[in-house]
């Protein structure tokens, strides 16, 4: 079954409001046949609405970085799922390695972020992904089965066209160092497979799998057109607007 691409800029904590807006303008006028892919950029919290508003006529959607599990209440700097869809977010990254490093990040938090994104009508993109620790010790695959079956705890069948899985190698994050196209492969593969255990073998073959970890222009199109492979979350390649549009073209031709 043909899924439809995918390619999302995490931008981390990178860019002013003014800095942001300009990157999607700039980003509008150098493609004009995106719509032949789907595309989100996900800006800091503090430019979610100017860059929403900005791509008011364009079909980049608008995501968060990250979202909490609560509604509302006594719960000091994070922000609400209601919250985010009121800033015009239609996505919510979801257990970046970030936050599981630096943050505190378990798979029980994000199996909550999981839920409460869900429930308030956002769509999810999930990371999951091993340390380089964990590869060396031949822990990679039990790591992604532990990750995937914690973030999708307790949903059902029905809540997963609105999840993307992106497998993230921590090794290959901001490093320089990518996956090559095999593990890459092998990884989705084994993603794929443990989401057809937890929820039977029609699901995986519509739901996608983006590869992040350095992606590039030079080496998008080689991972891209792994069969498993469909689409991926871009961090610092998301960031100039030369590099996101090779990407975005290298998706196309792989379509
Ligand atoms: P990178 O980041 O492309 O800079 O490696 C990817 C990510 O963390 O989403």
């Amino acid at each position: 079954m043909a899924r439809r691409f995918f390619v999302a800029g995490n931008w981390k904590m990178n860019n002013t409001i003014e800095q942001s807006v300009n990157l999607v303008n700039s980003l509008q006028k150098e493609m004009r046949d995106m719509h032949k892919v789907d595309i989100m950029v996900a800006p800091p919290f503090t430019a979610i609405k100017s860059v929403y508003d900005a791509l008011s006529s364009s079909s980049i959607q608008v995501g968060a970085q990250d979202v909490f599990w609560e509604e509302s209440g006594a719960y000091t700097g994070e922000v609400s799922p209601m919250m985010l869809k009121d800033a015009g977010c239609k996505w919510a990254i979801i257990g970046h390695s970030e936050r599981r490093q630096y943050f505190g990040e378990t798979d029980d938090t994000v199996n909550r972020k999981m839920k409460a994104a869900l429930a308030a009508g956002l769509k999810a993109i999930v990371c999951v992904g091993e340390t380089l620790e964990e590869r060396d010790a031949g822990k990679a695959f039990d790591v992604l089965d532990r990750q995937v079956a914690g973030a999708l705890a307790g949903l059902g069948k029905e809540d997963m066209d609105k999840i993307v899985i992106a497998y993230e190698p921590v090794w290959a994050i901001g490093t320089g160092r990518n996956a090559t196209p095999q593990q890459a492969d092998e990884a989705h593969a084994k993603i794929r497979a443990r989401v057809g255990e937890l929820f039977g073998s029609k699901t995986p073959e519509t739901m996608r799998v983006l590869y992040g970890g350095s992606m590039k222009p030079a080496n998008a199109l080689e991972l891209l057109k792994c069969e498993n492979v469909d689409g991926g979350l871009i961090g610092g390649a998301s960031l100039k607007t030369a590099e996101f549009a090779a990407i975005i073209r290298a998706a196309i031709e792989a379509s």
